[in-house]
């Protein structure tokens, strides 16, 4: 396993402002658990000599050092002599050593934006099962997918507006697959990556894993992209790829007009770059604008640009199919599936039998998701108003998430204290890189009412022990719930 290494300038930049009124200790150990239990400081990550961290945050070494025991004593740290200290999770995660006997029971974890298991799936698997015996023969470690899902995904971007053969369709292991093995394929060492900001982490880690320098573009929730910012980023920078999201895009839940997908295109096609377009939960419509009232995915159409589209039935389905795809023209189908084998060694027959099974239901699928996503976020919505009053909570048209502002740079503090008392978010700079959307808290709306109505109590409770300022109590101060 590569250990990797994370240097003091890094660090400072992911703390972010960690100063929180407690001891200069208890302040660096608390932001430090944060960025581990959220994944921003990956398990397995060297952190930095205790000397070097101190001088770059201006604190003793002593304060380092009485941090790190802290956090070793906790079990997220594992020091070893000569190999300095490494990030680690202990056993429960969300209780202290001290208090491991209690840890919090029902917790409730609104990290990942996804619904539940569509009704319809149970019986599908059902009759993939009994359909295996006649694709066991003939099929086993299938790279590039079964003939007839590949149709069928192919019909149905031709039925949307976009007309697809069957071979130009990769069938993957859901949409986070396609994201990488793309990566992979069309990023060099260097190369320059458009990404938006915020964007969808893991679509930035296989991005960054694969060697990007990346172009950020900013997207925000009212105002979505800025088509000039987006044209100058193209010309300035020449880049080798774009990864965007322009429907209902995670965690903005913003959507392109159809003008600045024209441009976008465009400013691609000056510049030989690939777009990659992710419409991964593009089809989450609870009440698009009138001016584009159905789903149509990208093409180029006369832009000359050249467009990859990404698919998946993990966000509108089920997310434990792990089912997804690739739309690219067939020599990069080639190469995806010649790039393939070093990662895995093809896509499971009996789930892919089971989503051909589901492709027919898909339409009457999503407009159940539509009602139980409109339910959710209207209700998400008047409690966040309720609330949190001094919030700013844009309203979404579909999508998975709101963007919630909040006012002041607190969110990996507030879910900090929010852990404490059964509730685990994914903070704002979850969604950027350096730091950046602490003012920000992406609110899933993927949830039943009833849980996001205790998921909000628990939220508004911590949010009343930070003080909703910079200076709030311990983290432990809070009551166990
Ligand atoms: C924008 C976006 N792309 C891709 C994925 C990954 O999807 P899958 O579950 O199909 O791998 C997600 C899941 O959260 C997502 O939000």
């Amino acid at each position: 396993m590569t250990v990797r290494r994370l240097g003091a300038a890094s660090l400072e930049s992911l703390l972010g402002e960690w100063r929180n009124g407690g001891t200069a200790n208890e302040d660096l150990a608390d932001r430090l658990r944060l960025l581990m239990l959220d994944g921003r400081i990956p398990v397995g990550t060297r952190l930095p000599a205790e000397r070097e961290l101190a001088s770059r945050l201006a604190v003793s070494r002593t304060t380092v050092a009485a941090t790190y025991k802290r956090l070793r004593d906790d079990g997220y740290v594992a020091s070893q002599q000569g190999s300095g200290s490494e990030a680690r999770l202990p056993r429960h995660p969300f209780a202290r050593a001290d208090d491991a006997a209690s840890p919090v029971l029902d917790t409730i974890d609104l990290t990942k934006a996804a619904m539940p298991c569509a009704p319809q799936v149970g019986p599908a698997v059902l009759r993939a099962a009994e359909q295996l015996p006649r694709f066991a023969a003939d099929w086993d470690y299938d790279a590039v997918g079964l003939p007839h899902l590949r149709q069928a995904i192919a019909d149905r971007y031709t039925a949307q507006g976009l007309p697809t053969e069957a071979d130009e369709i990769m069938v993957t292991i859901g949409a986070q697959h396609a994201i990488g093995l793309l990566s992979r394929v069309l990023v060099s060492r260097g190369d320059r990556v458009v990404i938006e900001t915020p964007t969808y982490p893991h679509a930035q880690r296989a991005l960054l894993e694969a060697g990007a320098r990346f172009v950020p573009i900013s997207v925000t929730a009212e105002d979505g992209w800025d088509a000039e910012a987006l044209e100058h980023a193209f010309e300035r920078t020449s880049p080798q790829l774009a990864y965007v999201m322009p429907d209902f895009h995670n965690p903005t839940g913003a959507s392109m007009s159809p003008a600045v997908r024209d441009r976008l295109l465009r400013a691609a096609a000056r510049q030989g770059t690939t777009v990659l377009v992710d419409e991964t939960t593009a089809e989450l419509d609870i009440d698009r604008d009138g001016a584009r009232s159905r789903f149509i995915p990208v093409s180029a159409g006369d832009t000359g640009a050249s467009v990859v589209n990404i698919g998946s039935i993990g966000k509108t389905v089920w997310g434990g199919l792990r089912i997804g795809w690739i739309r690219a023209d067939r020599p990069l189908i080639a190469r995806l599936v010649a790039a393939r084998t070093s990662l895995d060694l093809g896509t499971p027959i009996l789930e892919q039998l089971a989503v051909a099974e589901l492709l027919p239901e898909l339409d009457e699928i999503i407009a159940a998701r539509r009602v139980q996503l409109r339910r959710s976020r209207d209700r998400v919505e008047e409690l966040l108003a309720e609330r949190f009053p001094s919030w700013h909570v844009p309203h979404v048209p579909g999508g998975l998430a709101i963007w919630a502002g909040l006012g002041q740079p607190v969110s990996s503090a507030l879910t900090l204290t929010a852990r404490t008392n059964g509730l685990i978010m994914a903070a704002g700079p979850w969604f950027g890189s350096d730091g950046a959307f602490e003012r920000f808290l992406r609110v899933p709306i993927t949830y039943p009412v009833d849980t996001l109505e205790r998921a909000v109590d628990r939220l508004h409770a911590a949010w009343l022990a930070i003080g909703g300022t910079r200076h709030q109590p311990r983290m432990l101060a809070t009551t166990l719930v």
